[in-house]
């Protein structure tokens, strides 16, 4: 599975960051800052308190979109897993979805015919960041505290259903919330792409759309984590909470 471009623990964090800056954002997630030195990737990890696999791990999967070794990874306690997926949230609140809002509100001033268009990929936009937002917080509200609740025994008694339905959790409505979120930002990358007559600064809208494709390949591989990794994790984790009842 260790292909010439996978981040190993012996690279200088620098070199990874040369090899695909793409990555500095899941870097900053696990706390780690620009500054390294010649530091390895293993000792910038220990200096940092962190799991070096997990670590290895998560940055090779945003890397390379064939490594996802996903018997391993769903052997990480799903506390690890979720704490990272966290971290993604609060990018995704904290620079994702402003800076996208920023360039849009930055496109519709450059303007210079129908600019009634413009609005409507505005409005677009202001509904999809709602709707990104609202997923986002009902899993830090009720996902992954009911997964937590399970790990750490915290269920007061209660059956599996009566938990599911406190916490509002349905694997269904996780799924569909996950492919609308996608689905959206591939619309609106298409109708800036196809559809939207091009009366604005071109530069500010190639910018957008370069922003737009990073936002959804982030998107799309935090999403995998929770479909691939911490469901069948949770899963494991229902079956063993069944088993003990
Ligand atoms: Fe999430
Ligand atoms: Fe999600």
């Amino acid at each position: 599975m260790m292909g010439k471009n996978t981040v190993t623990s012996d690279m200088k964090m620098a070199e990874v960051i040369h090899m695909n800056y793409l990555l500095l954002p899941v870097i900053n997630r696990f706390g780690i800052k620009l500054g390294f030195g010649d530091k390895t990737v293993e000792k910038v990890c220990r200096d940092h308190g962190l799991n070096l696999s997990f670590f290895l791990d998560i940055v090779n999967t945003y890397h390379d979109p064939s490594y996802f070794p996903r018997d391993k990874m769903r052997g990480y306690p799903a506390t690890l897993i979720i704490d990272y997926l966290l971290q993604s949230h609060e990018y995704y609140n904290r620079t994702m979805l402003p800076e996208a809002e920023g360039m849009i509100e930055k496109l519709v001033s450059t303007c210079s015919g129908h600019c009634e268009d413009l609005r409507l990929i505005e409005d677009f936009y202001r509904k999809y960041k709602e709707e990104l937002q609202n997923h986002l917080s009902g899993e830090e509200i009720h996902f992954f505290p009911y997964v937590r609740a399970l790990v750490e025994g915290k269920t007061g008694g209660k059956d599996l259903e009566t938990l599911r339905r406190e916490y509002n959790f349905s694997y269904q409505a996780h799924a569909d919330e996950h492919e609308s979120v996608i689905a959206k930002l591939v619309d609106l990358k298409n109708i800036l792409i196809k559809y939207l007559p091009p009366d604005y600064d071109v530069e500010v809208c190639n910018n957008l759309l370069y922003w737009l494709f990073i936002f959804e390949d982030d998107l799309k591989d935090h999403e995998r984590l929770e479909d691939v990794i911490l469901l069948p994790v949770l899963e494991n984790i229902e079956q063993q909470f069944r088993n003990q009842q």
